[in-house]
């Protein structure tokens, strides 16, 4: 059996749409068929709670798992939509990092517990991560085969990129990291702002085709879905167009990654 695909989501800068991006790619990746695990690694557990799914204090979570070493299976669970699972966070992960800072082979915490069966009958991991560079976000980049970097039209990115862009380089150097950038997703575009198109040029001057053709535009129904616990395929109709915009991402994603919809697998089954 092929091993998933990791990717994470990452970018150290609050309120990008890292969240916003993980939960819907990966509904748009199992929509196409794909077995896909979102992994909320994230201490205010935001993809969970979209997905309905926040722990119970006593259930296996992505922290206890963490804290015990454990396997992430322990800590799956299905959701409502077909082809879709969830690692959901818990409240402990507020002391995971500490937790890893002495744990041994602290970078490789998070890798170590991917062996189960169930993770590995997955075609796609979704990695959510919290918006600074501490232990957990750094487990999750040496994990990580690709990753997704969300920059939000709002504010100029550059000096946030390459703090992380300096951070991959120093995990791949000094943590044998293998993760590559997959793309840059422009996010909350509204191009009648100034500053959407200072970035967007930018971006694109800087990295090129690295910058995911498709974009993110503003759109208040990415505010409302999450409160109604909805990712954006169940919030909009057909043809809105927040739905469409991650149709298109979760197409160039694909592509990037060479997957083929569809692709059949039997694997076990766990229910939450
Ligand atoms: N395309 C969009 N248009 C309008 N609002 C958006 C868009 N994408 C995300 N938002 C909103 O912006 C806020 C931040 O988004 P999100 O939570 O996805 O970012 P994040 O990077 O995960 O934040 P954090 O760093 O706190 O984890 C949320 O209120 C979200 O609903
Ligand atoms: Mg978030």
């Amino acid at each position: 059996m092929p091993e998933p695909i990791i990717l994470v989501v990452a970018n150290q800068k609050g309120g990008v749409g890292k969240t916003t991006t993980a939960v819907n790619l990966a509904a748009g990746l199992a929509r196409r068929g794909l077995r896909t695990l979102l992994v909320d690694l994230d201490i205010q557990g935001s993809a969970s709670a979209t997905l309905g799914a926040t722990p119970a204090d006593d259930a296996t979570d992505v922290a206890k798992v963490l804290l015990d070493e454990g396997t992430l299976d322990a800590a799956v669970v299905e959701t409502r939509l077909p082809n879709l699972w969830l690692a959901p966070a818990g409240e402990r992960m507020a002391v995971v990092d500490l937790h890893l800072a002495t744990a041994y082979g602290r970078e490789r915490v998070f890798e170590r517990s991917l062996r189960g069966p169930l993770t590995q009958s997955m075609d796609v991991l979704v990695v959510d991560t919290a918006p600074y560079l501490g232990l957990l976000t750094v487990n999750a980049l040496v994990a990580a085969q690709r990753v997704l970097i969300p920059v939000s039209c709002e504010y100029l990115p550059m000096l946030g990129l390459k703090l992380l862009g300096e951070t991959l380089t120093k995990l791949r150097d000094r943590a044998g990291a293998k993760a590559e950038v997959l793309g840059y997703l422009l996010t909350i575009v509204d191009r009648r702002e100034r500053i959407t198109t200072e970035v967007e040029d930018l971006l694109r001057a800087r990295f090129g085709a690295q910058v995911f053709e498709t974009v993110i535009r503003a759109n208040t129904q990415h505010k409302a879905a999450p409160s109604h616990k909805k990712t954006i395929f169940e919030h909009e109709p057909e043809g809105g167009r927040g739905r469409e915009d991650y149709e298109a991402l979760t197409r160039e994603v694909c592509a990037r990654l060479g997957l083929a919809p569809a692709p059949k697998k039997k694997a076990p089954r766990k229910r939450a």
